[in-house]
């Protein structure tokens, strides 16, 4: 992205094996992060930070759960330990199982909200803190629409998660405004990725025939905005959310 630096920054992205994780570690590294890739699937994760190195961008890979308040306190000291500092977090990884509100079960609600919403809860404070001594940090955190709209297509607790991704985010803002670390939120449409290949190809033309701009987002234009929220050009805005869909909801 011309006019960014992020050279001699960290960046850390959780759910960076594939998708709009991997695209947002890629667009950090081509602007001069350092990356650290976290992802539960360790060897796609680690194809991953190859293929950053083999651009010639400086990337590590960590295979962490980050549903557990311990991995990501090994996943931060990981980090810290490797590079020596930690300036930007993007809390990107999540899950979108598509469940009915009749059939969803306790197991499967719990695993969506630990995955989605507890780690950015628990990711944000630790690597928040460890932002604080260098007086600069960003989090980013990545929404949905769904969030918004409480979801369309079997997708409630999700969206329920994603709407608790915009609260924490406002909180998480005023919480470490005073450490100049600005916490930041991209609530997309849809992306192509894997995510959105549990929905019936019935329901994708569906969602795409709602969009003003009439097609997915690709991963690199989400990851633009992301690599926008991480500079210096969002110096003053926190708290904000930033909804890049398309126009398929105008909120
Ligand atoms: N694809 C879309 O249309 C879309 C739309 C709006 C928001 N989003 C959000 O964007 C983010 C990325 O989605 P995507 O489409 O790239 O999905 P994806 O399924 O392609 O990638 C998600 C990644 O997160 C990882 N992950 C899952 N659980 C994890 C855990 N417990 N610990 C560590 N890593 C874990 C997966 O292994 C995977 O690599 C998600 O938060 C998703 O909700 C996606």
């Amino acid at each position: 992205m011309s006019g960014v630096s992020a050279t001699g920054r960290v960046a850390l992205v959780t759910g960076a094996a594939r998708g709009l994780g991997a695209a947002a570690a890629v667009a950090l590294a081509e602007v001069g992060a350092s990356v650290v890739l976290c992802d539960i699937d360790q060897a796609e994760v680690e194809d991953q930070a190859a293929r950053i190195r083999a651009n010639g961008g400086s990337a590590l890979a960590l295979a962490h759960d980050i549903t557990s308040l311990a991995e990501i306190k090994r996943l931060v000291a990981g980090t810290l330990a490797h590079y020596g500092r930690l300036d930007i977090l993007v809390n990107n990884a999540g899950i979108c199982p598509r469940i009915s509100i009749e059939g969803m079960t306790e197991e499967s609600y719990d695993r969506i909200m630990n995955t989605n919403l507890r780690s950015v809860f628990f990711l944000s404070r630790e690597a928040g803190n460890a932002m604080k001594p260098t007086g600069w940090g960003r989090i980013i955190n990545v929404s949905s629409t769904g969030g918004r709209t409480g979801g369309i297509f079997n997708a409630t607790v999700y969206s329920a998660s994603k709407a608790g991704i915009m609260s924490m985010t406002k909180a998480f803002a005023r919480h470490f405004a005073p450490d100049n670390i600005i916490v930041n939120c991209i609530a997309p449409g849809t992306v192509n990725t894997r995510l959105m290949s549990n929905l019936p190809q019935a329901s994708l033309d569906a969602a795409v025939s709602q969009v003003p701009l009439k097609r997915l987002a690709e991963p690199s234009e989400i990851a633009k905005v992301i690599v926008f929220l991480a500079s210096d050009l969002a110096s003053y805005m926190t708290g904000a959310i930033l909804d890049v869909n398309g126009g398929a909801v105008m909120p």
